[in-house]
């Protein structure tokens, strides 16, 4: 028999667990950072699936594998929420990583990215870009849609951008040139010619974020760029409230963990993995904080 003591004990318990994201490399530290700040009595288990990055190139069964064994890694870890902090993992596996693992939330990145959007757009006419992956299946324009019907979008994959990211090069002229290769279609070209552009982008792709200032160069005055991070760190906010998952606001601040600690898993080159966190988060990660790992 579960008594109510039993109960709340168990949640006393699970709320102590960190939350768990993962990504196929650095990008989601930028969904990472919003919710450090959003939630700064939490925990974090970080994944960066670095052995197997890219994912938004490969085949959408591939990615949903993936998706799953990185989802089953941090599970097994004990988390009390996921946060699958890559749009194209979160456009193919969502729906299956939330019925695999049914004890626990799962967040996607791609339902906070469209309602950033059209939050943020006043003419209508919105830009996506993504990896490939993610522009194929489509998902952001039916989230999109979905919320505002009269919507009108163009969606570019820009693969190139998460290598770029990968190897930190994220300002100068060489960035500015592989934004303007991919964006000038969407904003210099029907500029010159007089014809609208949208005035909101959407960086759906996590690693984007941190190309944010040469791709607002290229793509000009007038356009807000948008991306999930924040939107998403409001939704994980609200849901471990009304879950009563939420740390230190009750009798348990004191608890084992410290709040606001974040370690990190990688399936590859550590050293590497961390140089790069460091970077994307701005905090110094401690060498015995990030772990290789097997999917
Ligand atoms: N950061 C991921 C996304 O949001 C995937 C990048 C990649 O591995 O291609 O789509």
């Amino acid at each position: 028999m579960i008594t109510t003591q039993g109960i709340s004990s168990s949640l006393s318990a699970q709320r102590e667990l960190p939350i768990g994201l993962f990504d196929s490399g650095v990008g989601g530290m930028t969904v990472l950072r919003a919710m450090r700040e959003q939630l700064p009595n939490e925990s974090f288990l970080y994944l960066g699936d670095t052995a197997r990055m890219p994912y938004g190139t490969k085949g959408v069964d591939t990615v949903k594998r993936y998706a799953m064994e990185a989802a089953a890694k941090l599970v097994e870890r004990g988390i009390k929420l996921l946060v699958i902090a890559c749009n194209t993992a979160t456009a193919a596996a969502l729906p299956d990583v939330q019925a695999a693992f049914p004890h626990i939330d799962v967040v996607g990145v791609v339902e906070p990215g469209a309602e950033a959007a059209c939050r943020a757009t006043k003419s209508g006419y919105i830009a996506v870009i993504a990896t490939s992956g993610t522009i194929r299946g489509r998902a952001y324009e039916r989230a999109i849609l979905r919320r505002m019907p009269e919507a009108r979008i163009s969606a570019l994959a820009c693969p190139l951008f998460v290598s770029m990211v990968e190897d930190g090069l994220l300002e100068g002229p060489l960035a500015e040139a592989l934004a303007a290769r991919y964006l000038d279609q969407i904003f210099h070209d029907p500029r010159e010619q007089g014809l609208e552009v949208p005035d909101t982008l959407v960086l759906a792709c996590t690693h984007f974020p941190l190309l944010r200032n040469a791709i607002a160069h290229v793509a000009g005055e007038g356009v807000t760029l948008v991306d999930s991070a924040g939107f998403t760190a409001r939704d994980v906010r609200n849901l471990l409230q009304e879950k009563h998952l939420a740390r230190g606001a009750g009798p348990d601040v004191g608890m084992p963990l410290c709040p606001g600690s974040v370690r990190f898993l990688t399936t590859d080159d550590v050293p590497r993995f961390t140089r790069m966190g460091e970077l994307f988060l701005g905090i110094p990660i401690a060498p015995c904080t990030v772990e290789l790992v097997t999917l």
